[in-house]
């Protein structure tokens, strides 16, 4: 992992292996050490919340009233303005083994936004591993007309226009370490996703591989002090939008909603403290460590290390490097 110029120190808790500075270049950057004692080095990016705001020429030729009058009411980083930010945190992690696009990397399901994620994501980034959040399945985002079709409808718009499988996706680096990408939208998780984790996790076991998981939303923690969770300036300034929040149990994977195949990958999930050795989260727009309650296979209690992400949107961009010795 390269090194960097530091502007300013930021935050640095967790005996140093989790740090927050700023670049001479004003980029915000989150180094987090997950030591494993793999005997290599694995640097994966993570990149949240990029937020693409843009509605091009096919919008307009295609005339969707929703889409259109999301494009003409919503200013937060309208006309593509997340771009720079953008490449300023592409630049820091050039030398990354992965990278993961972690949700909300459209502001909302317009060509136009696509159109940018293709130029500045999927062309750029060979490989690169992207996550479903709330706002990639919206078309009405601050518009004034109402949605029309389903979030299935949407859904499928997605399934479609990815390079890889929306709802479950893993890719092995070096040998060493798993990257799973998964949706966990609405607390819900697919019947294929749920069988795809447990062939993962078995060939995990099977050959020592250490796994790394990527959603939009955190999970439960089923700590009781998360309960009441206040996300302002946590580690740092942030968006404290509908804080606090409950991440013990609340309106997540784990807490109060999903189906019975959500419950048993949660389940699956925090019993799995063998080889699932972190979890990464965008979607509150906050730097944050939450530790999840979990489980090696053998009944012991341990811990999941659970951190949260600022978005890639903010200031002269955000971005976080995963190192994992
Ligand atoms: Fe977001
Ligand atoms: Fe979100």
């Amino acid at each position: 992992m390269k090194k960097l110029n530091v502007l300013e120190e930021v935050i640095s808790v967790d005996n140093g292996n989790d740090r927050i500075y700023v670049t001479d270049g004003g980029v915000y950057v989150r180094d987090v050490t997950l030591n494993l004692g793999i005997g290599d080095e694995v640097m994966v990016a993570h990149l949240p919340d990029v937020h693409f705001n843009y509605c091009n020429l096919d919008d307009y030729d295609e005339g969707n009233p929703v889409v259109l009058s999301t494009g003409a009411n919503r200013k937060w980083l309208s006309n593509g303005a997340s771009i720079p930010k953008l490449r300023n945190c592409l630049t820091i992690v050039d030398d990354a083994d992965g990278h993961v696009f972690n949700g909300d990397t459209l502001d909302y399901l317009s060509k136009g936004a696509m159109y940018l994620m293709d130029k500045e994501i999927w062309e750029k980034v060979p490989g690169a591993m992207a996550t479903i959040g709330g706002h990639e399945r919206a078309m009405q985002m601050q518009g004034k007309v109402s949605e029309t079709g389903t979030i299935e409808d949407r859904y499928k718009i997605l399934e479609k226009y990815w390079p890889h499988d929306i709802y479950y996706y893993s890719k092995l680096i070096k040998n060493k370490v798993m990257v799973v990408g998964y949706c966990n939208d609405r607390a819900y998780i697919t019947p294929e996703a749920l069988e795809k984790f447990k062939a993962d996790l078995e060939k995990c076991r099977a050959n020592g591989y250490y796994m790394i998981m990527f959603a939009h939303e955190p999970v439960a923690t089923q700590n009781p002090d998360h309960k009441e969770y206040g996300i302002d300036r946590v580690l740092t300034e942030g968006d404290p939008s509908g804080s606090p929040w409950n991440f013990c149990d609340g309106f997540i994977l784990g807490g109060s909603r999903g189906d019975a195949t959500s419950k048993e990958f949660y389940d699956i999930l925090v019993n799995s403290a063998d080889v699932i050795k972190g979890m990464f989260a965008g979607h509150y727009h906050n730097d944050m460590h939450l530790e999840i309650n979990a489980k090696l296979p053998d009944g012991t209690e341990t811990v999941i290390p659970q951190y949260i992400s600022t978005a890639v949107a903010y200031g002269e961009g955000h971005v976080m490097r995963i190192l994992i010795k």
